[in-house]
């Protein structure tokens, strides 16, 4: 099956830089799944790509200066939402009960859900994941996609070796009665990935650091496609 290349682009690049990219990532015919900052989603919809947000607010419209709702999403023609990311839960005090809010109301919107999960360097991925799944998930039982993002791992340039990743992936599909599609992230780049495309359980890899770099992405291409 073909492997699901999701693209985090976190806060970077200016507009001339978005649009001088969407040109040389149509050439590369990926298909990926791409995250831009939120004001630039629509340049990649409309340059046909499928569209996320890394963020999303859990009201559909109302009072809340700042925040973007699924249904606003959703109506531009966005497809996806990152949830739960690690970056937002660390430097954005996101809780946990926040996260389910945000999955439920993109869910009711129709919108497709990457949810985050992953352990801290010092926890023992077993509790930490239950634990997220448990409180992320509760109340919710539509189908959602999983992305594994060791907290350790991202943006560190060091990955989980084969079997750890294998027993982590495994784990996370145990708490499912469908067959939940598990992303890896976190350093994800065109030298681990040689590593990381070996361990067949992973449906796919969600790319942040070097996901604006179209070199980057054509290497990565090389080996999974
Ligand atoms: P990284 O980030 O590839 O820079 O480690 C992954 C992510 O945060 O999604």
């Amino acid at each position: 099956m073909e492997k699901i290349i999701a693209l985090n682009h976190k806060m970077n690049m200016d507009y001339d830089e978005v649009k001088n990219y969407i040109q040389k990532l149509k050439k590369l015919e990926l298909n990926p799944i791409v995250f831009p900052t939120s004001i630039y989603a629509i340049e990649f919809i409309k340059a046909g790509f499928k569209t996320g947000l890394q963020n999303i607010y859990y009201h559909s419209k109302g009072a809340y200066t700042g925040e973007v709702s699924p249904i606003q999403a959703k109506s531009l023609g966005v497809s996806y939402i990152l949830i739960g990311h690690p970056e937002r839960k660390e430097l954005f005090d996101e809780t946990d009960e926040e996260v389910n809010r945000k999955i439920k109301c993109a869910l009711d919107s129709d919108l497709k859900v990457i949810l985050c999960v992953g352990e801290d360097k010092d926890e023992d991925y077993k509790s930490a994941i239950k634990k997220q799944i448990d409180s992320y998930l509760k109340g919710i039982d539509r189908e959602i996609i999983i992305a594994y993002e060791p907290m350790w791992a991202i943006g560190k340039n060091i990955i989980p070796c084969h079997k750890k990743l294998e027993e982590v992936i495994n784990y996370i599909k145990s708490f499912f009665n469908y067959d939940v599609k598990v992303l890896y992230g976190g350093s994800v780049n065109s030298e681990s990935i040689k590593t990381l495309n070996d361990v067949n359980v992973v449906s796919g890899y969600l790319i942040g650091t070097v996901s604006t770099d179209i070199n980057e992405l054509e290497k990565i291409k090389e080996v999974v496609k």
